[in-house]
């Protein structure tokens, strides 16, 4: 492996952590789907969420977003990577909602999904939200 290919992979790892800690305190008592999510900052900071489900069921967030809102109200606004993490076989996917929410930020995202085994998909926000609806769409309003 390349020098830089390392430092990746040691990024996810310490990512996949934060996540891991952040979804043991996942409150999803209705859906029994814990989820944790870790964001990196372009500074090497990182953010961690679990997914806050709620008995009136809308009300529920997911970790993705629980993360991002986080990271965004201690003043981070650039994002390189989130590592998602379930319980489930196969690494967990960001649903819809949550693919918007972050291409606000960051339309470069790279984004991970870690299955209990290790085993990694990885796939960029762009690949999993093609033609997004952004700030720019918003201009000449
Ligand atoms: N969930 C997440 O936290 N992230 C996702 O990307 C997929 C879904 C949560 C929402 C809900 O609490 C539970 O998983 C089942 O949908």
């Amino acid at each position: 492996m390349t020098d830089s290919s390392v430092d990746l992979v040691s990024q996810v790892t310490v990512l996949r952590a934060a996540a891991d800690a952040a979804r043991v305190n996942a409150w999803a008592p209705y859906s029994k789907f814990p989820v944790g999510a870790a964001l990196e900052s372009a500074d090497g900071r990182v953010y961690a969420g679990c997914n806050v489900e709620n008995a009136s069921y809308p009300a529920g967030t997911c970790a993705e977003r629980v993360a991002l809102g986080t990271a965004v109200a201690a003043g981070a606004r650039q994002f390189v990577r989130i590592v998602i993490t379930s319980t489930q076989q196969e690494p967990t996917p960001p649903c819809g909602i949550c693919r918007q929410a972050l291409v606000e930020f960051a339309p470069s995202l790279e984004v991970y999904a870690v299955a209990p085994d290790g085993r990694t998909a990885r796939w960029s926000l762009a690949e999993l939200l093609p033609a997004p609806f952004t700030p720019a769409s918003l201009e000449n309003v």
